[in-house]
């Protein structure tokens, strides 16, 4: 079964995710960080986290446990997937697969052979990987 997963700091992979869930009928879970970046430390502390592909404390308002597959929506910070998705992978069931959509302002990232390595490297099977701008 196949759940769609999101973190999002501006909406845009809220949106994005909101409407995948809504067009395949999976169910939605968001995940927040514990304590939110501002806008400053998003940058001056998320994006080198992002990366060195860092984890940060996370809630995930749903049963992971449940579904062995996730479309997972997450934003592009300093081009790489944001913290969250390094502390959601830690989440996922092992042997799971991932569908990951990037949102990002420029529509293109160069590292999706590296996050594809890093999720194997966690147990995840990253089957897609797709850009989108937003
Ligand atoms: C801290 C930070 C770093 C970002 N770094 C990039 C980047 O490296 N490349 C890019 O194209 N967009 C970058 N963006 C833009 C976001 O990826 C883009 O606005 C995305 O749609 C935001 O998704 P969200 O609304 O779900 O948070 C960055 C935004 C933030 C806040």
């Amino acid at each position: 079964m196949t759940a769609a997963v999101y973190y999002s700091y501006t909406g845009n992979s809220r949106k994005k995710a909101e409407e995948f869930a809504k067009a395949s009928g999976t169910d939605l879970i968001e995940v927040t960080m514990k304590k939110p970046y501002g806008k400053l430390s998003a940058f001056l502390v998320g994006c080198p986290k992002a990366m060195g592909r860092k984890s940060v404390p996370v809630n995930i308002d749903g049963d992971l446990k449940k579904y062995d597959s996730f479309a997972v929506f997450m934003p592009v910070w300093a081009g790489h997937p944001a913290p969250p998705f390094n502390a959601l992978l830690e989440e996922l069931p092992k042997g799971s697969s991932v569908e990951l959509y990037l949102c990002s302002g420029g529509g293109e990232t160069t590292t999706g052979e590296a996050t594809k390595a890093f999720c194997e490297g966690k147990g995840i099977k990253l089957g897609g990987y797709k850009d989108i701008k937003a």
